[in-house]
């Protein structure tokens, strides 16, 4: 990996182990406790392209034994980690269906706060084969994939044809346009996700990762931070803060901070996930028309996103558990996930709508998207993570504020790395 690579061989050990899972018939099989069927909450991360509501509307109406609540979190991955960390842990959850970030599902499995799932009940061939494994931990299937992400660079289409400058590939375009044609037009050079929260940790990671290193290995057991790659990762975002071509207000911007200053006109480039562009390329934006997007871009050529999403599970102690692997079947259904996508802007799990030519022809981006995801690198299945994250956050944001060199920081990275590792 990046951050561990050893999926193919994790798979087929899962396969075998869980097979004899499910045949034993234990009764976490299809969730959790109470196993029929009922109201349902589900909790997700706010809604940013306000989709869920009405979709869900349409399961309501023709499962009106089976209704579901939807309970909004905040935008902040870290915000809604926090809210739902809270409540699982009070044993006396409000959320029996939880749509959680991909970075969270080991976490949750260690805790016991969510409950295995039968892989039969779930169309998981259909799916991307990477985001199936960001639903699995110690072999077993926790949740079940529901959108996945990955980062592009977006840039203004009209500024670089004035210029007659094709979009970056490497960093060193990006630094110069940044540098030298955005100040021409007005505009600041390029933002990121750069608020110390999991969006900081993405984005540094993906730097690290463009630039050939890694952060863990063995699933978060081994440090492998200490090394030039990581500085040069690293130096490149602090550089971009110390030089000026990234704004410093981009220090304070999550996904909807940095979305708002490239769509009304603002930024020359922006990292962010792909409702960005269809957001920035809609009816409300001042920049509708002029928006082009293209991978991330690297050192020497493309560099590597970090893979991101959501995956659906369901509480340990949920009420009415069939019908909570009835919901996430219905939310996974082709149909739906079409929806997710025409309709939420998400870039959905199933393979199949990446290829199909009426799509293709509305969200141009899904050929650049579905290389981006099958390339991403999935975050460590640590039950940690959330620890790791902080860290990530912390040294990061005190090499873009220029509080440490990239060096320090990478040392220091490492040393409390090595610490949150040793703590077991
Ligand atoms: C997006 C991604 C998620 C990531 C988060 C970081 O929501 O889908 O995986 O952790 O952004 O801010």
């Amino acid at each position: 990996m990046r951050w561990i690579r050893a999926a193919g061989r994790g798979l087929l050990v899962a396969a075998v182990v869980l097979a004899g899972y499910v045949t034993s018939g234990t009764q976490a099989a299809d969730g959790a406790r109470g196993g029929g069927r009922g109201p349902l909450t589900l909790a997700t991360a706010g809604d940013l392209t306000g989709y869920l509501g009405p979709l869900l509307e349409g399961w309501n109406r023709t499962h009106p034994g089976e209704k579901v609540t939807l309970v909004e979190l905040p935008d902040s991955a870290d915000e809604t980690h926090a809210q739902m960390a809270t409540d699982l842990r009070s044993g006396d959850s409000r959320f029996d269906v939880l749509n959680i970030d991909v970075a969270w599902t080991s976490e949750f499995a260690a805790a016991g706060w969510i409950s295995p799932l039968r892989r039969d009940r779930f169309p998981l061939k259909s799916f991307l084969p990477p985001v199936v494994d960001t639903a699995t931990y110690d072999g077993k299937l926790y949740a079940v994939p529901y959108v996945t992400n990955a980062g592009l660079l977006l840039y203004r289409k009209d500024v670089l044809a004035k210029e007659d400058v094709a979009p970056p590939r490497t960093w060193a375009e990006l630094e110069r346009a940044a540098r030298t044609i955005a100040p021409k037009y007005g505009l600041d050079g390029y933002a990121g996700q750069f608020l110390p929260y999991e969006g900081l940790t993405v984005n540094a990671a993906e730097a690290v990762y463009s630039a050939g290193g890694t952060i863990l290995g063995d699933e978060g057991e081994r440090v492998t931070v200490n090394s030039t790659a990581a500085r040069e990762g690293i130096g490149f975002l602090a550089r971009g803060v110390r030089e000026g071509w990234i704004p410093k207000q981009a220090l304070t911007y999550k996904e909807e901070e940095s979305r708002q200053a490239f769509q009304s006109g603002r930024l020359l480039f922006l990292r962010n996930w792909p409702y960005a562009y269809v957001s920035a390329s809609g009816r409300n934006s001042e920049v509708a028309g002029k928006v082009g997007a293209v991978p991330l871009p690297g050192p020497d050529g493309p560099g590597m996103s970090v893979l991101g999403g959501s995956n659906l599970a369901v509480n340990s102690h949920a009420r009415n558990a069939d019908s909570a692997a009835r919901l996430i079947a219905y939310l996974t259904s082709d149909r739906v996930q079409r929806q997710v996508l025409t309709r939420g802007a998400l870039p959905p799990v199933r393979a199949a709508l990446y290829r199909d030519p009426g799509l293709v022809r509305k969200f141009p981006y899904l050929p650049t998207l579905r290389a981006s995801v099958l390339s991403a690198a999935p975050r460590p299945k640590s039950p940690r993570y959330d620890q790791v994250s902080l860290a990530v956050q912390a040294v990061v944001h005190d090499a873009m504020t220029g509080h440490q060199t990239p060096e320090a920081a990478v040392r220091r990275l490492a040393r409390e790395l090595a610490d949150i590792s040793h703590r077991g």
